[in-house]
């Protein structure tokens, strides 16, 4: 059976992370790394298998202990990924590409994709990765990570920081309706683009530092070498997305997608958004891991059931209803 995923750090305040034990290590052949920075930084210092493939307990583990990641939102994300990118007979999901490293398929239309998968998880509008419509949804793009720093100047003295977060997530999701016809920002995208725009200023910055901005210098240590800068210490608290809603407060906007080419983006009233917040479970549960697990059988089943246990059980303070598509055990 998938083991139950680690508890909340007994130490939670800040401490070395980039130790003796935990080197960074150029790539080696096969090795994998994908859209996510922190994964890809957790993965070539050794948190994770340097393969970058990974069981979601090692997951939790590592952001846990190396970025202070709160407890819910390390499960809440974890499992959300594992249960549409992974391998769920396995329990091994790749941080990138699809690889033979996760064992063998479930049936379709199951893809266990790694988290470039498109749509699922990984969305439009990233940061410093171009949308899938372009092509690599995955590496870091030059002309994008410009735009990052150029913003962390213009907005924030050379630090990215709030101001910066906001502004700049509003030009990606302009520079989206205007170029991408099939631009997307319906849930679970609409969450976790507002989540991860926080993500450099909660957990890129050191933990001793009270002023809460990400310097050029190390944003390119982490987004382009995943590696961490010398000396550096965790977040002090663990955290995890608390500046998300700030960051869409700046420039409110409702989930939708550009329906008919570009320019075209219209709100999309059945995607959940920061008032119905049930309803990203409640979305992802039925239509995104059902869409992709429509009649499983044996242990596919029962890992599914007991996958989708953990990801509303890091949410059950929310007030949201649990849901049983695939029965009880
Ligand atoms: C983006 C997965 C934890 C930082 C992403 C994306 C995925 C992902 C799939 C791509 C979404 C997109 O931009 O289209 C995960 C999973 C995690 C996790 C499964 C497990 C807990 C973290 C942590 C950090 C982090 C701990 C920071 C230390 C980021 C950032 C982005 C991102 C900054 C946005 C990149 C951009 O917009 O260019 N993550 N992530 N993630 N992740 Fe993670
Ligand atoms: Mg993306």
């Amino acid at each position: 059976n998938p083991p139950k995923p680690p508890g909340p750090l007994k130490f939670n305040g800040t401490k070395l992370v980039h130790d003796s034990a935990h080197p960074w290590k150029p790539l080696e052949r096969d090795d994998i790394r994908g859209p996510c920075p922190g994964l890809n930084t957790l993965a070539s210092h050794g948190y994770l298998p340097r393969s970058g493939v990974a069981t979601p307990s090692q997951i939790i583990n590592a952001v846990q202990e190396a970025f202070n990641m709160d407890s819910g939102t390390a499960r809440f994300v974890t499992y959300a990924a594992h249960l549409v990118d992974g391998n769920l007979v396995t329990d091994l999901l790749s941080i990138g590409g699809k690889t033979r490293k996760t064992g063998p398929d479930p049936p379709a239309p199951a893809s266990v994709g790694g988290l470039n998968t498109h749509a699922v998880f990984e969305g439009d509008s990233s940061m410093t990765r171009a949308d899938f419509f372009f092509g690599d949804n995955h590496s870091l793009n030059e002309t994008l990570f410009k735009q990052f720093i150029d913003f962390s100047n213009r907005f924030g003295g050379g630090f990215y920081n709030l101001t910066v977060a906001q502004e700049l997530r509003h030009q990606r999701v302009q520079e989206s309706i205007a170029t991408n016809p099939t631009f997307d920002f319906t849930a679970p995208r609409f969450f976790t683009a507002f989540a991860e725009s926080s993500f450099p200023i909660e957990f890129f910055v050191d933990g001793r530092n009270p002023v809460r901005g990400l310097s050029t210098v190390n944003a390119t240590l982490f987004f382009r070498d995943s590696k961490f800068p010398v000396d550096f210490f965790r977040a002090a608290a663990p955290t995890g997305g608390s500046l998300a809603l700030d960051i869409f407060a700046a420039y409110p906007i409702a989930a939708g997608k550009n329906v008919n080419g570009i320019n075209t983006y219209t709100p999309d009233p059945t995607s959940a958004d920061f008032d119905k917040q049930c309803l990203l479970y409640t979305n992802f549960v039925t239509k995104t891991v059902g869409g992709l697990y429509p009649k499983p059988t044996g242990v596919l089943r029962r890992n599914l059931i007991i996958n989708l246990g953990f990801l509303f059980d890091a949410i059950e303070d929310s007030g949201c209803t649990e849901l049983f598509p695939y029965g009880k055990l």
